[in-house]
């Protein structure tokens, strides 16, 4: 696994990713654009609402850029939204306070096909983040998995329960893989154009992976996922592939070996131990403080995330959050996690 690929590329995120050990494991954050940074909440501001600002290009590479200029991640991640491929099959989208807001599908027929040129902003904008990324700083593209995106689609927003989702997958199965079908086709030409764009490596998030049952984990989110590497590899096999099956627990095993991802992202609750032993051997392993400890900072940081580069960092590693930062996070310990990380592991 590890070996020459590592190579060709100066880049510490793209070295991790494709098996390498490095002494100072490469880190980015997710959700590192956003409202805990006084300079993306003016930008905010000036665009109005925030499906405005995914969409226009010079404002979502200034946000992609901003964490960069003042921490210096070893990876910027496009600034944009899941919910960007629900608006191009025609759903109508709006954030409001508590979230996002769909007008909810209960038949697949009432979509379109996908309209991409929807969607070509973000090519713009992946082409415009380019021109001003350090050499040395990776760019990051990503998209919703199928089965998140349906949670959203179906439920008309965020859920607590996935009850309308989950009665529709559980009742109606082929009508709902009509749906999974129909998001995969969106999402895979999504990602393609940000990769043809400039994006560097790709980002799978399944944040809702962890609420179903095996059976239905195996259908909703493994299955979709390994069509999607599938297709991708063949189209671009030189783009590494991180997913993100969160709250999958004992099932993460299974996701990295069927789905044929680069990497795989852990959440707070996956245990260092068992990443180290059952899936670092297969793939780069990417996570997973809590990012209530970034939040809480001091000590209690400090030491988290010297355990963390003590068990995962004798293997291919990037340094991440075990989901996004929180809007209330100070800035600051952003900082000192960042001083943190530039200093070298030492080896045992
Ligand atoms: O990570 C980054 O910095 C890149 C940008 C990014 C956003 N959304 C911007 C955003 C990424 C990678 C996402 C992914 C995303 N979007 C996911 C998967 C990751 C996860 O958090 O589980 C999901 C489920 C969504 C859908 C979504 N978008 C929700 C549920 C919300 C509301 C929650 C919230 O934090 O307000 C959003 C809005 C959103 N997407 C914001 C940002 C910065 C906040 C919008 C604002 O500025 O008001």
């Amino acid at each position: 696994m590890a070996g020459t690929s590592g190579v060709e590329s100066t880049k510490p995120l793209l070295r991790a990713l494709a098996g390498e050990r490095l002494d100072r494991p490469p880190w980015w954050l997710m959700r590192q654009a956003g409202r805990y940074l006084p300079e993306y909440r003016e930008v905010r501001a000036k665009a109005g609402d925030f499906v405005t600002l995914c969409l226009t290009p010079e404002l979502a590479a200034e946000v992609t850029l901003q964490p960069i200029r003042r921490f210096g991640m070893d990876a910027a991640i496009l600034f944009s939204d899941i919910l960007l491929v629900p608006r191009a099959l025609g759903q109508r989208l709006s954030f409001e306070n508590d979230g996002p807001k769909l007008e909810p599908v209960s038949d697949s027929a009432s979509l379109g096909v996908g309209d991409m040129a929807m969607l070509e902003p973000v090519a713009e904008a992946v082409r415009r983040v380019c021109t001003g990324l350090p050499d040395r700083t990776a760019l990051i593209g990503f998209a919703g998995a199928p089965w998140t995106v349906a949670t959203y689609m179906v439920e008309g927003g965020t859920s607590r329960d996935f009850h309308r989702v989950k009665t529709w997958a559980y009742r109606d199965p082929d009508g709902f893989a009509a749906l999974i079908e129909r998001i995969e086709s969106v999402t895979r030409e999504f990602l393609s154009l940000q990769i043809e764009a400039g994006v560097e490596v790709v980002q799978l998030f399944d944040s809702w992976a962890g609420v179903l049952s095996p059976a239905g984990f195996e259908r909703w989110v493994i299955a979709p996922t390994r069509r999607l590497v599938t297709a991708l590899k063949a189209r671009f096999p030189r783009v590494p592939i991180i997913g993100f099956p969160r709250g999958a627990g004992l099932l993460y095993e299974r996701y990295v070996v069927e789905t044929g991802v680069d990497a795989v992202s852990l959440d707070t609750a996956v245990p260092s131990d068992f990443a180290h032993e059952r899936l670092q051997s297969l793939v780069a392993v990417q996570g997973n403080l809590d990012p209530i400890l970034l939040l809480v900072g001091t000590d209690a940081m400090r030491r988290a995330v010297e355990e963390l580069r003590a068990s995962l960092g004798s293997g291919p590693y990037v340094f991440n959050l075990g989901h996004g930062i929180l809007p209330e996070t100070p800035p600051e310990h952003v900082a000192e996690l960042a001083r943190i990380l530039a200093e070298p592991l030492h080896r045992s």
